[in-house]
């Protein structure tokens, strides 16, 4: 709990500081003042104008006038500093949550791709929004706990110089009371906890609510939906009712006990008889104040336990995070020349290996064509080969260098890439196809031209400056599908992976990608995860892979030659005259 406190010590320490004066100070003017209070409400009942007496070690010789003044200075005093210790709270948790949002993204987005996209889906939202929210509060409680917990402790402090007795008693009741309110502390704790996890569920329901909305349309699924985020919202009711009612409950129960124990010590007072009426108010005065500051620690102590488990949610997601971050090579990537697999195997957590012992070699400049039935392996594959996953075993090797040896700025230059699955960001078309690196608008539109959706572009109503998007209804999904390949060659690759890149399109739009393909393959290596047999036409040497192992590598011819994957899913794809007439051609 007091980690917190740690933490913002050690990160704030100026702000921690002024605010550790200013409560003290805070403390210290509202003793005075309570004292004041006390003594000149004693002369004005005793009609007297003048004051001679002692207020514990301070000996009081004024006027009345001169009390009040000193008193409505005092006030102001206070005032001021309630302002003072108001604002430090809000300021920490303003920074607080400043820094806790662009902390986790930056871990995150430095995290690897293997642990971005294990996240379940929602998840990084919730944390980033709601969670970051309930950290941000035990980082302001904590703060308000010190300027409680320091005026609680100079009120007592000078109630224990006016009367040691007095205040022991009101530290012996506080601290009572904290040890009988401590199980709510841990109550609230565990139910804050279950209610972070009851989050991220909910999260989790509702994102995917929304991406299945379409499908819940064609589906009837709708009151499914309905029904299941209606479970969600139930099964964490009871840890919200909880959380919610154990933050009040703690300083209903604080107050109620403080005042009886209150009234007790009055009596024990009243039984040791004090000489000094005056002295005995400002004793009582400051009991009680001090009974209402003791219970801000202690509703503060209570919120502080019941943030906990969501600091401690995204201090571990952090963690996980940072640690995923793939170590930076040192080496610039310069031309590719060899590309090797060596042995390379791939597993995805406790599931079989989804690439077995692969060994391949490709020159720099080849065409590389990669085929094999659905969940072979192939998506696999290209995010080894893109460097977004590290092989579990085995080597990868570019130009005879491991390739987590190279640098990511010269990796970036030189690999690109068209994801099964195109997704833009809501934006222009040519800052989509920019995709924030620094290209020139003449390449922008040369790599439109390229990856054959310029015409389309021009025909929008906003040319280029057309805002497309994941929701934009006016882009299909080949359109789409090119925008992504025209981001792919915008910036002059080096190495060039499709995968699948002609699934949506339209025979006529595959044949200009092709022909694109064809005239720009000799300054590149060009994989192509290919799903129509005839786009593996343009490919030097296609690679087969069959249940996570490669079955074959190499031209086309050879594999016509040999019984296989090839074979039978080019027959199933062609009519027996065409296959015959393929058959006949080879060689
Ligand atoms: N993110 C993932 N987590 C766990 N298993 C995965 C993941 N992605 C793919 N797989 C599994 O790995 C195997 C290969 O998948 P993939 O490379 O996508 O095949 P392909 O692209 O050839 O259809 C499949 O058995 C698939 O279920
Ligand atoms: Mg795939």
């Amino acid at each position: 709990m007091l980690a917190q406190i740690r933490y913002l010590l050690s990160t704030m320490p100026i702000a921690i500081a002024g605010l550790v004066v200013s409560s003290v100070a805070a403390g210290l003017a509202e003793a005075g003042v309570l004292a004041i209070l006390a003594e000149a409400a004693l002369l004005i009942a005793k009609h007297q104008s003048h004051i001679a007496t002692s207020v514990g070690p301070v000996r009081l010789d004024a006027s009345i006038g001169t009390l009040l003044a000193f008193g409505i200075g005092l006030a102001f005093a206070r005032l001021a500093l309630g302002v003072i210790t108001s604002f430090i709270p809000a300021w920490i948790s303003t920074s607080m949550q400043a820094t806790l949002r662009s902390d986790l993204f930056d871990a995150f987005s430095r995290a690897s791709w293997d642990v971005q996209s294990r996240d379940r889906e929602g998840h990084f939202q919730e944390l980033i929004t709601n969670h970051i929210n309930g950290a941000t509060q035990a980082y302001q409680v904590a703060a308000q706990l010190i300027t409680a917990f320091l005026t609680f402790f100079v009120l007592v402090i000078s109630a224990v110089a006016l009367s040691p007795f007095a205040a022991l008693g009101i530290i012996l009741v506080a601290g009572s009371l904290a040890a009988v309110l401590r199980p709510l502390g841990s109550l609230g704790q565990r139910r804050a906890a279950a209610l972070s996890q009851g989050w991220l569920a909910y999260a989790g329901g509702v994102n995917e609510a929304v991406r299945l909305a379409e499908e819940a349309h064609v589906f009837g699924a709708e009151e499914h939906q309905r029904v299941r985020l209606d479970d969600f919202i139930a099964s964490f009711r009871r840890p919200n009712l909880h959380v919610n009612w154990l933050a009040t409950l703690v300083s209903s129960v604080y107050q109620g006990l403080i005042y009886l124990l209150l009234v007790v010590s009055l009596l024990i007072l009243y039984a040791a008889a004090p000489a000094n009426l005056g002295s005995l108010g400002v004793v009582v005065l400051m009991l009680v104040r001090s009974g209402s500051y003791g219970q801000t620690v202690q509703s503060a102590i209570q919120m502080l336990r019941q943030s906990q488990p969501y600091v401690d949610r995204l201090k571990a997601a952090e963690r996980s995070y940072r640690e995923s971050a793939a170590p930076v090579g040192a080496i610039p990537l310069e031309r590719l020349k060899t590309l090797e697999l060596r042995n390379v195997s791939f597993s995805y957590d406790r599931t079989a290996p989804a690439l077995k012992h692969l060994n391949m070699e490709v020159t720099g400049g080849e065409t590389i064509g990669v085929v094999g039935p659905s969940g072979a392996g192939k998506s696999t594959l290209v995010q080894i080969l893109l460097g977004l996953r590290a092989p579990t075993s085995g080597d990868y090797l570019i130009n005879g260098s491991s390739a987590s040896e190279y640098t990511r700025e010269s990796w970036r230059r030189a690999f690109a890439y068209v994801p099964q699955e195109p997704r833009l960001l809501h934006a222009s078309v040519a800052e989509n196809i920019r995709f924030f690196r620094d290209i020139s608008a003449e390449s922008v539109q040369r790599a439109a031209i390229d990856a054959g959706i310029h015409d389309d572009i021009i025909s929008w109503s906003g040319g280029y400056d057309t805002i497309v998007g994941p929701r934009a209804d006016a882009i299909s999904g080949g359109q789409q599908q090119r925008i992504c390949l025209a981001r792919a060659l915008a910036a002059d690759p080096d190495v060039l992976i499709l995968d699948e890149p002609t699934s949506a399109l339209d025979p006529l739009a595959e044949q200009v990608i092709q022909n694109s393909l064809t005239r720009l393959r000799s300054n590149l290596t060009l994989f192509i995860v290919a799903h129509r047999m005839s786009t593996l036409e343009i490919c030097e040497r296609v690679l087969v892979i069959v249940d996570g192992e490669i079955e074959a590598f190499g031209s086309v011819a050879d594999l016509l030659g040999a019984d296989g994957y090839y074979r039978a899913a080019l027959t199933a794809s062609l009519t027996p005259e065409a296959t015959l007439a393929k058959l006949a051609s080879r060689e």
